[in-house]
Formats: C-alpha cells, sequence, structure tokens
C-alpha cells in the first residue's frame, strides 16, 4: 500500500462517520500536519443546508484548534461517488494553512493547481 492509498484508506474509513442525511453523500477527510500528526473528520449536514460542513473544513478546525498552523497534505475520499475533489471553499481554507498536495482517488493535485492566483495571508501584508 502507497502513503497515499493508507491516506485514502483513512479518508473512506473517517467518510462512514459523515451525517449526510440529506445529500447521502458520505466523505472523509485526512489532515497531515507538516509536523507529521494527522487529523480525520467527515461532512456534517444541517436541516437548515446552509449549514452544513465538508469533511476537508472539518478536519482543518480539528488541526487548527489543536495548534497546526501549516498544513502539507489534505487526503479526501468519498463512498457514494468515484471520486471528490474539495469545493471552492475549503480550498481557500487549505489555502490559508499552506497545504502542499491534495490526494483524491483519481489524482494528487498541487493546491496551485486548484486555486491559481489565490489571495492568502502575505496578500494583506
Ligand atoms: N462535501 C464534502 O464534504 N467535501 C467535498 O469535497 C465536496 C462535498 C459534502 C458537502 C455535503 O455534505 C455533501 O458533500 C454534498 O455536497
Amino acid at each position: 500500500m502507497t502513503g497515499d492509498e493508507a491516506l485514502l484508506e483513512e479518508a473512506r474509513h473517517a467518510a462512514e462517520k459523515a451525517y449526510s442525511p440529506y445529500s447521502k453523500f458520505r466523505v472523509g477527510a485526512v489532515v497531515v500536519a507538516d509536523d507529521g500528526s494527522v487529523f480525520t473528520a467527515a461532512n456534517v449536514e444541517n436541516a437548515a443546508y446552509g449549514s452544513s460542513v465538508c469533511a476537508e473544513a472539518n478536519a482543518i478546525a480539528e488541526a487548527v484548534g489543536n495548534g497546526v498552523r501549516s498544513i502539507a497534505t489534505v487526503a479526501v475520499a468519498c463512498l457514494d461517488g468515484d471520486d471528490c475533489t474539495p469545493c471552492g471553499n475549503c480550498l481557500q481554507m487549505m489555502r490559508e494553512f499552506g497545504v502542499k498536495r491534495i490526494v483524491t482517488e483519481n489524482r494528487d493535485y498541487t493546491l496551485e493547481e486548484m486555486l491559481p492566483h489565490s489571495f492568502g495571508p502575505e496578500s494583506l501584508e
């Protein structure tokens, strides 16, 4: 099993905990911080649909709430579709914490590929 396959396996496992009664689309995400610490989460939906939170956003919040400020990799997997790539809001959250690589079932990406010409913390300096 490659490192990426192990991360995807962990993301699939996290997706089993999804609370997604509305979309029925279960997503799991794994955040690997620069210091090697690992955080996982699933998507959590809400009857007020706009209050739903993606798996990636929950995993990033968990990492940051535990002191992480620099993230190397985010892996994302879904149980109810072929592949799942992060939404724009999650890409922007990844941008804040310097994510280098995004691993999905189909392929991996750099953040720069998925969110080119982005606005980030240094834009405010
Ligand atoms: N979702 C994620 O958790 N991550 C993604 O990368 C795409 C979509 C969730 C949000 C919502 O709960 C469900 O999948 C359908 O959009």
